[in-house]
């Protein structure tokens, strides 16, 4: 059985890659599919995250890395699809996914949407936060594979975080504002 896992993967994170890879045992093959969708700005371009998303799934032999434009459920036919794999992180995704899903099945009886619950410890991860956190200098190499991590602090013109992941201690130390005042 072949499963599409479709999203804007702007960027891959480790809880998309926990999936991706949890789905590869699932299914005969996974298909991640990048969604080309003219209504965003996104940070990385389409071919950029099909290299960061090839790159990173390198080892699992049966995921394929494409782009999509359209409706998902006509590339899931297109490519004799029966699945659409997504995650669940939290109730908050399950009402927009059941949306989808069950739009998706009023276009197409034939394709079923398969959900897998996030592994815990990426329950709070999304594309956004880790964007958001890099883009103030906070660290995301636990949130994203490092390759990412790099081409993420690149494009906030940083080459590595500006805070310490755990302490959101400066490295190199910041005053902080009360020695500012004093300076
Ligand atoms: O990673 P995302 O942004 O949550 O992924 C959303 C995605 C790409 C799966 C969804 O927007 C999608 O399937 N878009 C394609 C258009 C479509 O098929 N729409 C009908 C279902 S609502």
């Amino acid at each position: 059985m072949i499963a599409i896992y479709p999203g804007s993967f702007d960027p891959i994170t480790l809880g998309h890659l926990d999936l991706i890879q949890r789905g590869s045992r699932l299914f005969e093959r996974v298909i991640v599919a990048v969604l080309r969708n003219p209504n965003k700005m996104p940070l990385f371009s389409v071919q950029q995250r099909l290299d960061q998303i090839r790159l990173s799934t390198q080892h699992l032999p049966n995921v394929e890395v494409d782009s999509f434009d359209g409706l998902t459920v006509n590339y899931a036919q297109m490519r004799h699809a029966q699945v659409l794999l997504r995650g669940l992180r939290a109730v908050s995704d399950f009402e927009v996914e059941l949306q989808m899903a069950h739009t998706n099945k009023t276009l197409s009886t034939q394709i079923e949407t398969v959900f897998l619950a996030t592994s815990n410890e990426y329950s709070f991860l999304s594309s956004s936060v880790v964007k958001e956190i890099a883009r103030f200098g906070g660290s995301i190499d636990h949130l994203v594979p490092p390759h990412i991590a790099l081409d993420i602090y690149q494009c906030y013109n940083h080459n590595s975080p500006m805070l310490n992941p755990i302490s959101t201690e400066a490295t190199p130390p910041l005053k902080s504002m009360s020695a500012q005042k004093e300076a």
